[in-house]
């Protein structure tokens, strides 16, 4: 049941797939979950669909990392959601998740949202626009310089979307689909007709072309601001860099014999001495850091430790330390450490949870 105040529309956020793309950190992680800003990706588009009134959500898991979702996203309460999890048991394509959660949308409308998806300006606008004018479907477009990667929208000279095609070798348009999708009950027709793309999966890209074959109406809108598919390391580095772009700066610890320059945010309990800090950087709880230096786009967990290191434009998650290395553009997963003799270069690196380099 909707509560007050809410429309009748359902949110699906889909945190399923394998993320093959982001190996090896998603070899122990799901995707969805790797930190920006310090906060789980999937937590920006949840706030997303709250913020736009969209507060019934179904988030669909796979099996091997639902229960980490589960646990870090819990009921919804803390974001104002009510979430119930499904399962997708094989990672078969965005229309088969879809599938799968529709029977706790039931007749309602469903806004789709893909939880490795940022948006800078939200969906309220989305909404509001598909709840004008009705369509059958709406999808969100954005230009990219390699539409390739993506699935492709070809509009005709009235702007009326005509084809989709999913991450086409010769891509119609340089306008690709974000991974934002409103849908009205119609779109069941179209799921029970759906067969399996040439990569064996159910292409959501499919399903709305059915649609528009079947003369239904589908609606796009340009997104505002920025939009990010987290789908590579570059990428994650690139989110984490915009989100910081807008961070509101608040030192929670003492600092001693530190340079702060730009906006810089430090949690409770941190440990910081003699370092030179030069945001936009975050740094989150009961962290250590001694004689280093942190430069832009730098995003520091939790309970971690730098010590004689020079970090820049890098993801250090909960629990990783890093000693007298220089890094920049590098992700270091949870409870990793990087110590011991060090290149004379500063270095890109990515590297899985408990992973090691060097000795403690
Ligand atoms: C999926 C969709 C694609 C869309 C993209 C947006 O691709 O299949 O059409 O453009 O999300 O993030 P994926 O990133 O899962 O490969």
């Amino acid at each position: 049941m909707a509560a007050a105040g809410d429309r009748l529309v359902k949110g699906v956020v889909l945190a399923g797939g394998r993320g093959t793309r982001l190996r090896p950190i998603t070899f122990a992680m799901a995707k969805q979950l790797v930190p920006i800003a310090n906060r789980p990706i999937i937590a920006y588009g949840i706030e997303d669909l709250v913020t736009a009134g969209i507060g019934d959500l179904a988030v669909v898991v796979s099996p091997e990392t639902g229960p980490d979702v589960r646990r870090v996203l819990g009921t919804g309460s803390g974001f104002g959601a009510r979430i119930t999890y499904v399962e997708q048991e094989a990672p078969l394509g965005l229309a088969h998740a879809l599938s799968v959660a529709l029977p706790i949308v039931g007749d309602d409308d469903v806004l789709m949202y893909l939880g490795d998806n940022l948006l800078k300006g939200g969906v309220t606008d989305v909404v509001a626009d598909f709840e004008t004018h009705r369509p059958d479907a709406q999808i969100l477009l954005q230009k990219v310089a390699d539409p390739s990667a993506f699935g492709v929208a070809e509009l005709d000279a009235s702007g009326r979307v005509v084809k989709l095609e999913e991450k086409p070798a010769r891509p119609a348009s340089d306008l690709v689909l974000v991974g934002v999708y409103l849908f009205s009950a119609g779109i069941e027709d179209a799921l029970d007709e759906l067969e399996p793309s040439a990569r064996g999966e159910y292409e959501i890209t499919d399903a709305i072309q059915w649609l528009i074959d079947h003369g239904r109406s589908v609606r796009s809108t340009k997104v505002s601001g920025w939009w990010k598919d987290t789908g590579t390391k570059e990428d994650l580095l690139h989110a984490n860099e915009l989100v910081l772009s807008d961070l509101v700066p608040t030192i929670g610890s003492e600092l001693h014999g530190c340079a702060v320059s730009g906006p810089v945010a430090i949690g409770r309990r941190c440990t910081v001495v003699d370092s030179e800090l030069v945001g936009p950087l975050v740094v989150g709880d009961d962290t250590t850091i001694v004689g280093s230096t942190l430069r832009a786009g730098t995003a520091v967990g939790d309970r971690c430790r730098v010590e004689s290191a020079s970090i820049e434009r890098s993801i250090l998650m909960d629990g990783s330390a890093v000693s007298g290395w220089s890094l920049r553009d590098s992700i270091v997963g949870v409870d990793a450490f990087v110590v011991g003799p060090a290149p004379d270069e500063p270095i890109s690196l990515s590297l899985g949870e408990r992973s090691e380099i060097g000795r403690r």
